[in-house]
């Protein structure tokens, strides 16, 4: 794998400076962003009131926790433009979640909050290794999801050459690594996996595209599949973080050089992390709930938002600001099985250390009577023989029971029977009865 290291010169002063720098220029940032919600935003005045805080009693960052926090459902009753904070003739973009149940979430930037969303997407790229000149393979979704395009304008900015692919149409997307010869892509972790089948099927050697870097995230993914991706094309596999809320790709990044964690952009973006039951704040280190406000933002500025994804806060390494682990799942991605938690990125971990298995999986969960049960579907990679194959079904089983303690089905699939993503991945199928 190609050395990707930042030299001296490539970083921005921010992403050297020293704590109490970057606390000084959060406090300050923060105090403004309060006001600006609290004066701006209906729901946040009513929320601040009620709470019986002004923000005005922000003196140090830890006074934060006494400001109420927002969840989706604030964003929903709010639906569509009332959480803006600058008149609407301001607003440049909007984005949207497609929101499965109930209504979409909406999110608007001004050409501010557009500038800003490229410094840190450019951040983020540069962080991956990429530098002015290279060609940068995108495939995320463009359109309302904050993916595509949001890659975009930061890529653009930073002086790439973008190719906006988008999602799907795979045999094209192989066609193009091939002719253009990217070095970087940006793609969901699921989708690469469908890519790199068709450069099977095609007959390409994955280990010989231009790809020096893959960058990968909008759903979880595990360090074992990190090997994997990294194996099977020879490039490095980095992480990168965001949700439409709070800017949408570019919240946070693994650097190249490290692969130890996403350092958070924290001059744009404050996490906390809580305790999920009882919202209280949690030392750096604690596992808990993500939680963000936002410093900068004009359109949507976002107090003590509740991510729902459970990670740590840990020190800087690459860079001074602070990493978060990689995650886990979020909340409500967790299965609840006969008392027992598990989340997709523990079957993942142990499906991707059985090579007659392809890298693909979805659980379905369901109930006979009181019990529930999971399934997981999977399929034989093209080459393994039958019998291999279903040994490696029987290890998958017994290997869930020996690491995440619960009893699993394990359904065995000829080749390209799970379902493919193009984006994230739906890693969990609930067919049993609403309560
Ligand atoms: O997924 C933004 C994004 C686009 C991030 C492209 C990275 C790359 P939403 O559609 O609002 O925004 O979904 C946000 O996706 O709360 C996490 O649960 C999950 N997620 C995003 N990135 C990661 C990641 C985009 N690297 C939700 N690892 C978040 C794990 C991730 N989960």
């Amino acid at each position: 794998m190609k050395d990707l290291s930042p030299k001296s010169g490539d970083l921005e002063a921010i992403e050297t400076a020293s704590r109490d720098e970057i606390s000084d220029l959060q406090l300050h940032r923060m105090k403004k962003s309060l006001a600006h919600a609290y004066n701006n935003v209906k729901h946040y005045k009513e929320a601040f009131d009620a709470a019986g805080v002004h923000p005005d009693d922000l003196t140090d960052l830890a006074d934060l926790s006494k400001f109420p926090f927002t969840v989706k459902q604030d964003l929903r009753n709010n639906y569509p433009f009332g959480m803006f904070a600058v008149p609407r003739d301001q607003i440049n973009r909007i984005h949207a979640s497609s929101g499965t149940t109930g209504q979409p979430t909406v999110v608007g930037y001004t050409q501010n909050d557009l500038r800003m969303w490229e410094q840190v997407v450019g951040r983020s790229l540069r962080a991956a290794g990429l530098r002015r000149g290279d060609i940068l393979h995108n495939a995320y979704g463009y359109g309302l999801f904050t993916g595509g395009l949001g890659v975009h304008g930061g890529a653009e900015a930073m002086g790439l050459t973008v190719v906006p692919i988008s999602g799907g149409m795979t045999q094209r997307q192989v066609r193009l690594i091939e002719d253009f010869k990217p070095t970087g892509m940006t793609v969901t972790p699921s989708y690469m996996l469908s890519v790199l089948d068709e450069f099977h099927t095609q007959g390409i050697d994955p280990r010989k595209s231009s790809l020096n870097v893959g960058i990968f995230g909008a759903e979880p993914w595990t360090n074992a599949m990190r090997q994997e991706i990294e194996q099977a094309f020879d490039m490095h596999a980095v992480d990168i973080y965001g949700l439409s809320e709070i800017i949408g790709p570019g919240v946070s990044m693994e650097c190249v050089e490290t692969k130890d964690g996403l350092h958070i952009w924290e001059d744009h973006f404050y996490p906390e992390i809580i305790d999920p039951n009882t919202g209280e704040v949690l030392p750096d280190g604690e596992l808990g709930e993500l939680v963000f406000t936002s410093l900068t933002k004009e359109a949507f500025p976002i107090i003590r938002y509740r991510t729902r994804d459970l990670t740590r806060i840990l020190p800087g390494t690459a860079r001074s600001m602070r990493r978060m682990e990689k995650i886990t799942g979020r909340s409500d991605d967790m299965i609840i099985l006969r008392g027992v938690n598990v989340f997709p990125t523990q079957i993942e971990e142990q499906l991707m250390t059985i090579p007659s298995l392809a890298p693909h999986f979805q659980i379905v969960l369901e109930r006979a009577g009181r019990m529930d049960s999971l399934t997981v579907n999977v399929e034989a990679t093209p080459t393994a023989g039958p019998e291999a194959a279903s040994a490696g079904a029987t290890e998958l089983a017994h290997k869930i029971k020996a690491s995440v303690g619960i009893t699993a089905k394990v359904a065995l699939g000829a080749p390209e029977t799970v379902a493919r993503s193009q984006g994230k991945a739906v890693r969990v199928i609930d067919n049993r009865p609403k309560e």
